[in-house]
């Protein structure tokens, strides 16, 4: 059975993580510090480590270190948990060897995943020399074969056809061979499937500054001059080999990140929709005689905005602000609102207060400035007698333009208490009279192309 040692400094997660472990067929010992880990290490066997990051007075990266300086335990493998981003610590925890990060708190599926994913790693890491010379292969494998699993191939074509079935870990490449030299070799193996971040070392026997600069580029990652001293060697290997596991660690925590950041905008957005929304039901709410009005408005604006040509960002910030433009009217007295009868002209007065009042409750909404826009100059016309600030033709923002003919479409085709919705043709007819008076011509034409097309009259209130 295999026996894994989990150090934490919170119970919680010591109980949970040995539940969770214990219950797939784990022996699990814990430790509540990192001295009391390193104890248990001394004191009998353990297959893996798995070390809490944080923890008070000797966390998981200085318990890493001293296991690492103690020759009887420095072998054991280690994951880290961590419940915050590890990226302060990421580099030096792959320089200790940390083989994962799991992040708390963690699912019980993703810890045992994680966990058989460091079992299944080999103990050696593979690597690949290649050289048509036998006994620079041999000098090669006798340098490395104490720290890798090291396999030789003679020729370019024998490299290929081996990492066609294995991929190594690392290659050591000889540059100059017959028939298939070191670079072909490289640019074919770099095809193959899972192979182009493959760490690539060139063995070279002259000084070639050309050819390296050229490599370089390709995305060889090191040269190593022939006759090499392997002591030089074996460390320059073991930092790039480093290296390429913390840039393996640093793109998984991008990803995971990027991701993070993509589901909370995700979150945002949808938030931001659905508070919109509850403001725009509370807006109609108020009106007991314009049900569902906000959002046909909205909708019958967002269908002018696109057939404007306006980006998927305007059309958005149309279809927001038309959602929101009678927000004023929540400042209007209900009684004067819901009024069956003629307005006085003292009521009328009242109820033309509600743009100004709008916009005043939108300006909050600092993100989305085109919102009060919508609201204060919907009721403006384009001939100039409208209200509340009289502006004349393109003085009135396009926004508020779009939301006058879309409103005032609505208002038509909607039923009153007093009266069913009118007909398509005078809606139509309507429209077409405003055109250059009331309305924006080219927006007001639009709309007319949307009448038309609408051969059922499904855009009014059912
Ligand atoms: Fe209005």
């Amino acid at each position: 059975m295999k026996r894994i040692l989990v150090v934490d400094d919170e119970d919680m997660n010591l109980m949970s993580t040995k539940f969770i472990l214990s219950k797939t067929g784990y022996e699990v010992e814990t430790a509540d510090s990192g001295a009391k880990g390193i104890e248990l290490l001394k004191e009998s066997k353990f297959d893996l480590l798995l070390l809490d990051v944080e923890m008070p007075e000797m966390n998981g990266i200085e318990t890493l270190r001293i296991i690492r300086s103690i020759p009887a335990i420095a072998d054991i493998k280690v994951s880290f948990l961590t419940a915050s981003s590890s990226q302060e610590h990421l580099a030096e925890a792959v320089h200790l060897g940390a083989k994962e990060f799991i992040k708390k708190p963690c699912m019980p599926d993703e810890l045992i995943k994680t966990i058989e994913k460091t079992y299944e790693e080999r103990n050696d890491l593979v690597m690949l020399v290649v050289d048509d010379e036998p006994l620079n292969l041999e000098l090669l494998r006798m340098t490395f074969e104490s720290s890798y699993h090291v396999e030789c191939a003679s020729s370019g074509k024998e490299a290929v056809a081996f990492v066609k079935n294995n991929i190594p870990d690392i290659i050591i490449l000889d540059l100059n061979m017959p028939f298939m030299d070191g670079n072909e070799t490289y640019e074919t193996i770099k095809k193959i499937d899972g192979c182009s971040n493959i760490p690539v070392v060139f063995l070279t026997a002259y000084d070639d500054e050309e050819t390296e600069i050229e490599l370089f580029r390709a995305g060889a990652m090191e040269f190593i001059s022939k006759p090499f001293i392997p002591e030089i060697m074996k460390e320059r290997i073991r930092r790039l080999i480093e290296l390429t596991n913390l840039r393996n660690v640093l793109h998984e925590e991008v990803l995971r990140k990027t991701n993070d950041l993509v589901n909370s905008n995700r979150k945002i957005k949808k938030l931001s929709e659905q508070i919109i929304q509850a403001l725009t039901s509370a807006i109609d709410e108020k009106d007991t005689y314009t049900n569902g009005h906000s959002n046909r408005v909205a909708a019958y604006a967002k269908e002018i905005a696109v057939r404007m040509g306006k980006s998927e960002e305007e059309v958005n910030d149309i279809f927001y602000a038309a959602m929101l433009h009678d927000v004023g009217k929540i400042g209007i007295d209900n009684v004067i609102i819901n009024k069956p009868g003629k307005l006085t002209a003292e009521e009328y007065d009242e109820i033309k207060q509600h743009p100004v009042k709008g916009s005043t409750i939108l300006k909050q909404i600092s993100e989305l400035p085109s919102l009060p826009c919508g609201a204060r100059w919907h009721h403006e016309r384009y001939d100039g007698a409208g209200y509340p600030d009289g502006l004349k033709g393109e003085d009135i923002p396009e926004i508020a333009r779009i939301i006058c003919v879309a409103d005032c479409y609505d208002a038509m085709s909607s039923n009153r208490s007093y009266r069913k919705a009118l007909p398509q043709e005078v809606v139509r007819s309507e429209i077409e009279n405003g055109m250059g008076t009331q309305f924006d011509p080219d927006i007001a034409a639009i709309m007319l192309k949307m009448i038309d097309e609408d051969k059922n009259y499904v855009m009014r209130e059912k």
